[in-house]
């Protein structure tokens, strides 16, 4: 285990984490049950043994900063999360370096978006100090359950919810922010290779720009679902949407946002306003331009992709986000079209672009936007 320094994090930040009270399991997981549960963990399905958690009442603010250990939630049934979905979540990762340091990245990134989405759903915002002191005291205290294989890490949940016994609807004056920790290694099964995506047609994800696109809301990922399963049932990878104004413009996956390689090397991405502002995406962008390619960030309508792929003109379409990393996409089809993705192979410029995100994340290249942080 490596051991923290104190000019790893700003000393402030450092402090905040010392204000964590750790309340650590009396029946923490043997080495060996956890050396086999980080085998091959799949996503999303084993979970380390604390949580950290924060608790704010709305005439106290945030309190009781502590990490405790993993288990079951006791919920009141009128809990307002559960009748009016008043609920956000961030999605990062900490990633193991060869020296055996921890390190997330653009952490003050997520911990803004979690303040924008709990504005937009009447939660309290925590502070960006408060949000990555959570983090910093669970990694520390899971530290062993970093994994260290290729393409793995642990996958870390913060999310807050309304947990007010209350009926009524107004926000809730009791909430939670809470921050679990998952270790995975690769995202779809069998690794890096191209996915099939449905274009949803009858379904919208969250609505136009000033419904819930743009925040990381459950409710969200809810209404995603159905569309989900129904491309899943004919066959595809994924569930790509549409814009919820005009059904005319590309918005993003389920959980990633899209990009398109253009053969003149412009690299173009649809545009903020109802989507998820991914962290991954902003860092694509970054970069594509390191690399010489203009990026434009605008309305594409989809008639214009599925012409551009049948033409050449649009040689790469990929997927990004913190989760999936680049996932190149392979095919495309809704109920009227279905074209193939530079004959279904993965694309130079995403696979590269991939290499060069992932590099940086893992310690393996110079983090020339100092874009790390570490962590223990
Ligand atoms: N779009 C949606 C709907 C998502 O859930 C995610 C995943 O978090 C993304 C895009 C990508 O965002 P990020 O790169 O910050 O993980
Ligand atoms: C992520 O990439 O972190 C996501 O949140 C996507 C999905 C697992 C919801």
């Amino acid at each position: 285990m490596t051991t923290t320094s104190h000019n790893i994090l700003p000393a402030d930040l450092e402090d905040l984490v010392a204000r964590f009270d750790v309340r650590r399991t009396d029946a923490p997981r043997s080495e060996d049950e956890r050396t086999s549960l980080l085998a091959k963990p799949k996503f999303g399905t084993v979970f380390t043994d604390h949580m950290a958690r924060l608790t704010w009442r709305s005439a106290d603010g945030w309190t009781d900063r502590r990490v405790e250990p993993y288990g079951p939630l006791q919920l009141d049934p009128a809990t307002a999360v559960l009748h009016y979905a008043q609920e956000i979540f961030e999605g990062m990762k900490a990633y193991k370096h060869a020296d055996g340091s921890v390190w997330t990245f653009r952490p003050e990134q997520n911990a803004r978006r979690y303040a924008r989405s709990a504005h937009r759903l009447a939660l309290p915002e925590l502070s960006e100090e408060d949000f990555l002191a959570s983090i910093a005291a669970l990694v520390r205290t899971d530290i062993e359950w970093v994994p260290d294989g290729e393409d793995s890490s642990l996958y870390l949940r913060p999310f807050m919810f309304a947990s007010e016994a209350f009926l009524g609807v107004r926000p809730a004056l009791q909430v939670e922010h809470l921050v679990i920790a998952s270790p995975v290694g690769p995202y779809f099964a069998g690794g890096v290779k191209p996915v099939s995506i449905f274009l949803s047609e009858k379904y919208h994800r969250a609505g136009p720009p000033g419904g819930t696109g743009d925040a990381k809301f459950g409710g969200n990922y809810a209404a995603s679902l159905l569309p989900q399963q129904e491309a899943q049932q004919r066959g595809f990878d994924q569930v790509c949407f549409l814009d919820g104004a005009e059904s005319t413009y590309l918005e993003e996956l389920g959980g990633m946002n899209i990009f398109l390689v253009m053969a003149d090397g412009t690299v173009h991405t649809p545009g903020l306003g109802s989507i998820l502002e991914g962290i991954t995406r902003k860092s694509i962008i970054q970069l594509a331009r390191d690399r010489g390619h203009e990026v434009v960030e605008r309305r594409i309508p989809v008639r214009e992709l599925v012409e551009g792929i049948e033409s050449g003109r649009v040689k790469e379409f990929f997927a990004c986000g913190t989760a999936a990393v680049v996932t190149p996409i392979g095919r495309l089809a809704s109920s009227d079209f279905d074209v193939e993705v530079n004959g279904g192979a993965s694309g130079e410029l995403t696979m590269a672009l991939r290499s060069e995100l992932t590099d940086i994340q893992y310690g393996r290249a110079d983090d020339r936007h100092g874009w790390m942080m570490r962590l223990a």
